[in-house]
């Protein structure tokens, strides 16, 4: 990230030229109804959703906005328990009554597909459940079925969110998964920063039906969004829709697909390291995959995640997205030169070839287990706004947590406040340091926040 790889986008004007204000005749993001209004129009033919509002404020801003419209503040929700933090904050604000549903955990120990059996079984659960949040795909690239989910959801009478935060380019071609604009779901949101070219912080919130009132929605964008809007950015991504809509961009995706095609042939010779693919997860376990998401596993190299990619950096000079315990996540886009797709496969046979292999090194891509499923004593508003205090991590087994500890990356809470902490969950924790994965969430002393018993 970002999607534009830092490539000057032709025909964009002199930054400074164009970062004004309301000014005459430029509309207002915040009440469109002349140039504003038509580009979310084009984005939203583009994505073919009934509306469309530019963002600039990220994915953030618009799933705290679509989470505030469609569910009444103190009622139920139902989220996907691998959701990033703004789904989560949203529940905060809300005060929502907050119930899960986990991803599966692969054998791989990446998480998986959301099934629409597991958000079956809860929304039979809780009756009273006023929407579904999930993420698809997630930052591995991982696709769950939205069309089945979509349908499962609809069946209840409520409305489906989905965040698409790294799905921009999705239903962009046939090699990508089909957007959630055209599966069914309610509301999507799209980072277009994170995987097509446009400004850090650019996204788009879609409408897709009429089960989340627009009106609400723009509300909750006034109070989560900036009330200085800026033009650079906008410019930026009403450029970027533009680009979306020429045959030289069709063509460069095409080349684009084919540079995967090629990278995926020319890494099959690699003996330690691997490339994932499709294949090489069960159809059970994750419903499709964004081949845009390379997923560089460290085999039997003898090299751990953190170390491969600090290899590729430091030897190398490429920048990947993230390290997990056994893997590198290798962000693309249809930015990327020939030449930035050779470097990266070169590297990895250069650093295969020259390793040190180590048989009994190979361990799963990322901790198995560690999300399970946890006791909720308070909903998480709750214990947010409860008086805290901090203990140490020998003395916090039995505690009720008060803030989110995670790995990061992907970002993901193991724990949620209001959820009590087990041995099982500091052993997990434990864990994951010493293979060098970064927790969150703890104190810089190493405690952790916990309720206050009064
Ligand atoms: C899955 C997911 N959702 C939402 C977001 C938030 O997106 P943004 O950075 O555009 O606010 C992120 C950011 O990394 C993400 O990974």
């Amino acid at each position: 990230m970002p999607g534009h790889k830092r490539m000057l986008q032709r025909g964009f004007p002199d930054p400074y030229s164009i970062d004004i204000t309301e000014i005459e005749d430029f509309d207002n993001l915040h009440h469109p109804q002349g140039v504003i209004q038509e580009e979310q129009e084009r984005a939203a033919g583009i994505y073919d959703s009934k509306q469309c509002y530019f963002l600039i404020n990220g994915s953030t801003c618009g799933i705290l906005a679509a989470i505030s419209a469609a569910v009444p503040r103190g009622s139920r929700i139902l989220i996907a328990r691998n959701s990033h933090r703004s789904v989560y904050n949203a529940c905060f604000l809300r005060q929502l009554q907050t119930e899960y549903v986990y991803p599966v955990n692969t054998r791989s120990g990446l998480q998986g597909q959301v099934s629409p059996r597991s958000v079956e079984k809860q929304l039979k659960a809780f009756k009273d459940i006023k929407a579904v949040v999930i993420t698809s795909p997630t930052y591995d690239g991982i696709v769950s079925n939205v069309e089945a989910i979509a349908e499962v959801v609809h069946r209840w009478g409520i409305p489906l969110i989905v965040d698409e935060a790294h799905g921009a380019h999705f239903g962009l071609h046939d090699a990508f998964p089909e957007n959630a604009t055209r599966l069914g779901a309610d509301a999507v949101i799209m980072s277009v920063h994170k995987t097509l070219p446009a400004f850090t912080q650019t996204a788009l919130l879609h409408l897709c039906s009429d089960r989340i009132d627009p009106n609400a929605v723009s509300r909750f964008l006034a109070v989560y969004e900036t009330s200085s809007p800026s033009y650079l950015l906008m410019a930026g991504l009403s450029h970027c829709m533009h680009m979306l809509e020429t045959q030289t961009t069709r063509e460069r995706i095409d080349s684009y697909v084919r540079l995967l095609d090629n990278f995926r042939s020319l890494v099959k010779g690699l003996s330690h390291l691997k490339v994932l693919g499709t294949k090489d997860f069960l159809r059970r376990e994750i419903y499709d995959l964004d081949i845009g998401k390379i997923i560089i596993s460290a085999g039997d190299c003898g090299l751990n995640g953190a170390e491969l990619k600090s290899a590729l950096l430091v030897r190398y000079l490429i920048q990947t997205e993230m390290a997990s315990g056994g893997y590198v996540l290798a962000m693309t886009s249809f930015m990327d030169t020939p030449r930035g797709f050779d470097r990266l496969g070169n590297a990895l046979l250069a650093l295969d070839e020259h390793c040190t292999p180590d048989e009994w090194m190979e361990e799963p891509l990322a901790p198995v287990d560690i999300y399970r499923d946890q006791e909720k004593c308070m909903e998480l508003y709750e214990a947010g706004d409860a008086a805290h205090e901090e203990v140490t991590l020998a003395e916090a087994a039995g505690r009720i947590c008060a803030d989110y500890v995670y790995l990061y990356p992907p970002g993901v809470p193991i724990l949620v406040p209001g959820e009590r902490i087990t041995e099982w969950t500091l052993l997990d924790m434990e864990e994951c340091k010493k293979t060098g994965l970064i927790v969150e969430g703890l104190l810089p002393s190493g405690g952790i926040e916990v309720v206050k018993i009064r």
